[in-house]
């Protein structure tokens, strides 16, 4: 065994992550009295949702007439009809609830005229089961509402006695010989030491895997760590072959300009001045569901009608609106277009291109954020001690689409449903369940392993190898030729992890290392993305597959498994869950209105 010394901590509750899920279930296992811990690689504020800027979803009828029934036929029907009907109810139930919690808390929210908190429109987002017009359900502060909540939520954990343990980086589950997660290894990046954290339960919300791909919405933090701690457990990932392009990425820079700038009135032309999104979705054209948008913007460019010197982008239009309207509501975008584009949005379009933003693939779990040890056998069985939130999970809410706004509602709904599951099913005076020697030994010899790696290839060599292969042959649009080739590619990539070369054998502040470490964790996202949309057959939601256009509810209605095992990814499938959690005559939806049919916007 590795010859390091360790630091044993023992709570009820560790929180791996503090993003918005993680800071909101930290706060609720707190408020419960519950000993929580939550573990993060980066300081809280500086999580990836602060970066979130449109909003959040809730239908509190602010604006005008909405209804959560709505809100959960628009996520049923923007899910492709892959989501989790019980997981979409609880959702779109929950989310006035918990965002008027947010509100209590103190989240700065910009207001109406009359004081209630502003909603604007975004795509997707319909009355009257997508026969009305779009609905302004989406709560804002300006275009900083990540930012607004995650603030809040630190302040509250704090208040509430969490402990932090800030810039400590979550290495590899301790799982036990029946399966059951006991804690968590953890590396303290300032000072070197490695850290022990027992738990009767440890919730993984460490967000998503933007960073396979080459050009990404996401901060760099969003390695997938989570995941990749669930794939060396031998537990399954699933719909991974599901990874959202967000329609408007600042050509270049990657960096995200809000739906809300198109919910605010903004609009897409091609090279020909056409707002060509009337052509292709009469009724909702630029608020269609993203990834509709993103697929549009494709086939205009792959015809020739991009804009700019290589005709390879799309122009977003604001500098129709009124000053004032960007100034009080869109003030972080504006100055990002400045900055990242050199554009002023009050005379200039912007150029944008659909960028990868989100996974609706991630952790099975159940609505309450119990994660799943699923396979066809056993699609509901529950892996002890383990819970995950947030886009790290896949509850499935989201099914083969997120909607614009959902993901911030998903994040404190499912963030506070894991706390009320937890305060159910811990029992704070019981004793934490034994730690397994073996598994301390074998996460500290992976450690030491990476740590002393001398191989020949550079880790940022073979990063950029995984994200320009993911970014090729897992794009918007897939053919079998471009997956087949991009699985056999993976699979080398992947292999070369074997000979990865470490530079740096510090323990202090060794970026090199953490790098290393986290390519460890996107290597599975990579693999079993690819390998998970290679076998799909048909088209859904993210997946636009050329040679099967059409979506096949017969054959492929289903959730993918996918095990990392080696450098292979072995599948399975679950069935999605198709009632809700409500019956008609008690208040809930009528099925029949959520029953799959064509998705036209
Ligand atoms: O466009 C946006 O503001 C992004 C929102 C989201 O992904 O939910």
């Amino acid at each position: 065994m590795s010859e390091y010394n360790i630091e044993v901590h023992t709570y009820d509750v560790v929180v791996v992550g503090a993003g918005g899920s993680g800071l909101r279930a930290t706060l609720g296992m707190a408020e419960q009295g519950l000993r929580t811990a939550c573990v993060t690689k980066v300081f809280p504020t500086r999580s990836h949702t602060v970066a979130a800027q449109g909003g959040i979803a809730a239908s509190l009828s602010n604006m005008g007439p909405d209804h959560w029934q709505w809100h959960m036929y628009d996520t049923v029907k923007g899910s492709d009809w892959l989501g989790d009907t019980d997981a979409m109810e609880y959702l779109a139930r929950e989310a006035p609830k918990a965002v008027y919690e947010l509100e209590h808390y103190g989240v700065p929210f910009s207001r109406t005229e009359d004081g209630k908190i502003y909603q604007r429109p975004f795509g997707g987002h319909t009355t009257e089961f997508g026969e009305g017009p779009p609905v302004q359900r989406t709560c804002a502060a300006a275009d900083r509402t990540g930012h607004a909540i995650l603030h809040t939520l630190y302040g509250r954990s704090l208040k509430e006695k969490a402990e932090f343990y800030i810039e400590y980086f979550a290495t590899d589950l301790l799982m036990d010989e029946d399966g059951r997660c006991t804690g968590i290894l953890a590396w303290k990046l300032d000072d070197g030491t490695l850290h022990q954290f027992n738990a009767k339960m440890v919730v993984l919300a460490t967000g998503g895997y933007g960073r396979a791909y080459f050009s990404a919405t996401s901060a760099h933090t969003c390695t997938g760590d989570g995941n990749g701690m669930i794939a060396r457990a031998g537990l399954p990932l699933q719909d991974m072959e599901f990874v959202q392009f967000h329609p408007t990425g600042i050509y270049g820079a990657g960096c995200l300009i809000t739906e809300g700038a198109r919910g605010e009135g903004g609009y897409l032309t091609n090279s020909e001045g056409e707002r060509f999104m009337e052509r292709y979705a009469p009724t909702y054209k630029d608020l269609a569901s993203r990834d509709v948008v993103s697929r549009c913007m494709t086939m205009e460019i792959r015809e020739g009608r991009g804009v700019g010197p290589n005709k390879d982008h799309i122009h977003l239009h604001l500098n129709h609106l009124p000053p004032e309207t960007l100034h009080l509501r869109l003030p972080g975008i504006s100055e990002s277009a400045r900055i990242f584009a050199g554009v002023d949005v009050n005379k200039e379009p912007i150029p944008v291109l659909p960028t990868v933003h989100y996974n609706m693939g991630g952790i099975p779990t159940n609505y309450w954020g119990e994660v799943l040890n699923a396979d066809a056998e056993n699609p509901d069985r529950i892996a002890p001690g383990l819970m995950a939130v947030g886009e790290a999970a896949c509850a499935s809410v989201h099914g083969a689409n997120r909607l614009g706004s959902n993901s911030l509602i998903d994040l404190v709904v499912f963030g506070r449903a894991a706390a009320i599951r937890a305060g159910q099913v811990i029992d704070p005076e019981a004793a934490n369940p034994p730690t397994s020697k073996a598994s301390v030994e074998a996460a500290l010899d992976r450690f030491d392993r990476i740590r002393n790696a001398n191989g020949a290839v550079p880790t940022a060599d073979l990063r950029l190898e995984m994200q320009k292969t993911m970014q090729a042959d897992a794009a918007v649009f897939r053919t079998d030729k471009t997956l087949a080739e991009g699985c056999q590619k993976m699979a080398e990539v992947a292999a070369k992890l074997g000979d990865i070369k470490v530079t740096d054998r510090s323990l202090i502040w060794n970026s090199d290392l953490m790098e290393t470490l986290e390519l460890e964790n996107l290597m599975p996202n990579a693999l079993t993305t690819i390998v998970s949309a290679e076998a799909r057959k048909e088209s859904r939601g993210a997946h636009a597959h050329e040679d099967y256009p059409d979506r096949d509810d017969t054959n492929w209605r289903k959730h993918t498994l996918s095990w990392v095992e080696g450098n292979a990814v072995r599948l399975d499938y679950r069935p999605v869950v198709t009632d809700p959690l409500t019956k008609p005559d008690e208040g809930g939806i009528d099925p029949k209105k959520i029953a799959p049919k064509a998705r036209v916007y």
